[in-house]
């Protein structure tokens, strides 16, 4: 409506210019939807005084009829446009104050997940086992809760063997205290593995020679204290073949000592006795730390321990139906704790097992 029709609606119809004006500025001063709509049944509603003038154009003047007609529709199509365009502008500020107060940026960086990972154990396992696997080996696996046979006697450690006692055996289930006369069998006995080694022969067990096997898990022992903790890990390595000599043995644990530790590295081997094994060694690797002069963590000696290995024991074959002039062998068996240890100068083993983050982070 412009201001000439406005005008003119003032001079002849001022209630109906009125309630143009009151619509007008109730319509343009709503502040929110609320109150749009409040406003909006208050002056164009079915009980507003507009639609009450235009229901009563009848009772008027006959010749005041045409203008309160055409001026009324006119006043409530224009009040009508206006609450439109009131609600579209109201709805747009809504929505730009939202934008400004509720903006998310999905560039900035978000909180940190903590995540974890491997326990230095695990990632040492998978260190010796990539090396291993590098030159062929194959990874087997045995159970931890095993056969007094598998662990001792086919391993050429018969019942009254001394050896046995070196171990620190957990029983499952000690044969001659346990079993009835008639089936009294030490090889039955059931115990938790002391070593590694009982998977030897299960692997010998399964398959012909050409052997190449690595197995890494979990081992146990009656021990406790600042060097030993009744569960630990052993990686034991086998091979059998056709004319394999201690010169192979020596040959693949210097490759082992130089990936695993790292630089030229010396290795000593000592003679030593396992009774699966002859001949047995120690080996042992060159201590970095005081460039073989001698220092506390190789106990002034310039070398440090890593392994028992050997040449395997003829006898083992006879337990496997391998015939020991048709091949040969060797084995060794180190522990994952100790190397770890070495390799990170890690003072006290109970550090793996105490689960302070603080430690373990740093690895
Ligand atoms: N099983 C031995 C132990 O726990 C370690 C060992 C020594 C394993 C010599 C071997 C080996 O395979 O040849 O003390």
């Amino acid at each position: 409506m412009d201001d000439e029709q406005l005008q003119i609606l003032q001079e002849r119809a001022p209630a109906l210019a009125a309630l143009y004006t009151t619509g007008r500025s109730a319509i343009l001063e709503a502040r929110d939807m609320m109150t749009l709509e409040k406003v909006r049944v208050a002056v164009l509603g079915r009980k507003s005084p507009l639609t009450e003038m235009l229901r009563s154009i009848s009772t008027a003047a006959p010749e005041d009829r045409p203008l309160l007609g055409k001026g009324g529709n006119m006043v409530r199509r224009v009040l009508e446009s206006l609450v439109e365009e009131r609600e579209a502008e109201l709805k747009r500020a809504a929505l730009s104050e939202s934008l400004e107060h509720e903006r998310l940026d999905v560039t900035l960086p978000g909180v940190p997940f903590p995540a974890g990972h491997e326990h230095l154990i695990s990632q040492t396992m998978r260190e010796v086992e990539d090396i291993f696997t590098g030159l062929g080996y194959r990874i087997a696996e045995g159970p931890e809760v095993e056969l007094d046979y598998y662990n001792f006697t086919a391993l050429n450690t018969p019942p009254s063997h001394p050896a046995r006692s070196a171990h620190d055996t957990f029983w499952v289930q000690e044969p001659r205290e346990t079993m009835p006369e008639a089936v009294v069998d030490a090889d039955r006995g059931v115990l938790l593995r002391t070593h590694t080694s009982p998977v030897q022969v299960r692997v010998m067990e399964q398959q012909r020679p050409p052997v190449y096997v690595l197995c890494l898990g979990k081992v146990y022992r009656r021990d406790s204290d600042a060097t030993h903790t009744p569960m630990f890990h052993q990686v034991e390595g086998l091979v059998v073949d056709e004319s394999i000599t201690l010169a192979d043995l020596k040959g693949t644990v210097h490759y082992f000592t130089e990936e695993f530790f790292g630089g030229d590295r010396a290795i000593r081997v000592r003679p030593h006795f396992f009774p699966f094994t002859e001949p047995s060694i120690e080996v042992d690797v060159n201590c970095e730390l005081c460039a073989g002069k001698g220092c506390r963590s190789c106990k002034h000696s310039g070398w440090l321990e890593i392994m028992g290995a050997g040449m395997v024991d003829p006898n083992l074959y006879g337990f496997v139906d391998y015939d020991p002039e048709a091949v040969s062998g060797f084995a060794f068996g180190m522990g994952v704790e100790r190397m770890a240890m070495l390799k990170h100068g890690i003072p006290d083993l109970r550090l793996f097992y105490d689960n302070d983050v603080r430690f373990l982070r740093q690895f």
